[in-house]
């Protein structure tokens, strides 16, 4: 079904040429078909054991990994930190050996260092796929924003992105400037003052301003929530209404972006404060819910490139 894939993991999309990505959105867009069909799943993993180890809060991510994972037919364990021998003082790093000498076949790791899965990488020997870590980078969460995007705009390429809101502390928006950038599309960042990220450059991305000067003319707007989490208490100090009148999304704002742009959004929502629900519950502009169905098919597409053993 897919050509070679030349990686044993899937780490980051830092990793990951034109040809790899292409070669992932063509086969989740295939995905995506079955996904609508009456024969969802099929035995492609069939035999394969998948672990889950989300040492940070999911409702998507976890839950369309699993369904991918099951639509292919391996079997999912769900590995729970807080039931776990790291309450007796078991580190990450001995966790995922513990996994590993376990002979799962692959790994679904998100934690919240940067750089923990990549290491966790090279203590197992199965596959290992970045489900987040930290601030640094969501592979599938960017590859099914661009297979959303392309099946609304029919092409990655020329596309303006607006990304706006708390890009400093935002994993989905450095690995998404990183995709669009490789698929010949052009970002634009805005943030606010305390959540601009000096390193916009390395990504390629272009630095805006102003909020009016991302959304003008853009194809594709994506609003991402500030990452209270990785905040110090106290360290922000403005209210959910002072935000959103400042950097909200609102329709008003939205209509500087061309009359066929599309809304996006990683989710979970903090309505009223990045974006206004008037905005996210518009069907005409809003494609948030598409986008979470899209993160089983590129989930799926993943799981197939780096474990099946008959492509
Ligand atoms: C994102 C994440 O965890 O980085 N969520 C997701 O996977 N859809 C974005 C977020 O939490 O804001």
């Amino acid at each position: 079904m897919t050509a070679a894939f030349p990686h044993h993991h899937i780490l980051g999309i830092e990793h990951l040429s034109a040809q790899d990505i292409r070669a992932l959105l063509d086969l989740a867009a295939r995905y995506a078909i079955q996904n609508r069909s009456t024969k969802k799943s099929c035995d492609r993993l069939a035999g394969q054991i998948i672990i889950t180890m989300f040492f940070e809060n999911s409702t998507r991510t976890r839950t369309s990994f699993e369904i991918a994972a099951k639509r292919l037919g391996a079997e999912v364990i769900n590995f729970t930190a807080s039931a776990s021998s790291m309450n007796k003082g078991e580190t990450f790093s001995d966790t995922i050996h513990v996994m590993g000498a376990l002979q799962a076949d692959g790994f679904v790791i998100r934690h919240h260092e940067n750089g923990s899965v990549k290491l966790a990488s090279t203590l197992v020997s199965g596959a290992v796929l970045n489900a987040g870590d930290g601030t640094n980078e969501h592979p599938t969460q960017a590859l099914l924003d661009a297979l959303t995007m392309e099946r609304h705009k029919g092409k990655l390429e020329g596309l303006k992105v607006a990304i706006c809101g708390d890009i400093k502390h935002s994993r989905v928006a450095k690995s998404n400037a990183l995709l669009l950038k490789k698929m010949g599309a052009n970002v634009f960042f805005f943030a606010p003052p305390q959540f601009a990220y000096d390193g916009a450059d390395k990504l390629g991305a272009i630095v805006c301003s102003s909020m009016k000067e991302a959304l003008e003319g853009s194809d594709v707007v994506m609003m991402l929530r500030i990452q209270n989490e990785r905040l110090a208490v106290g360290e922000f100090a403005m209210t959910g209404e002072d935000y959103h009148a400042a950097y909200g999304l609102t329709h008003e704002k939205l209509a500087l972006a061309k009359p066929d742009v599309i809304v996006m959004h990683p989710a979970p929502l903090n309505r009223g404060v990045e974006i206004t629900s008037e905005v996210a519950d518009d069907p005409k502009v809003s494609v948030i819910f598409e986008q979470m169905e899209m993160g089983v098919a590129v989930r799926m597409a993943c799981l197939d490139v780096l474990l099946s053993t008959n492509s």
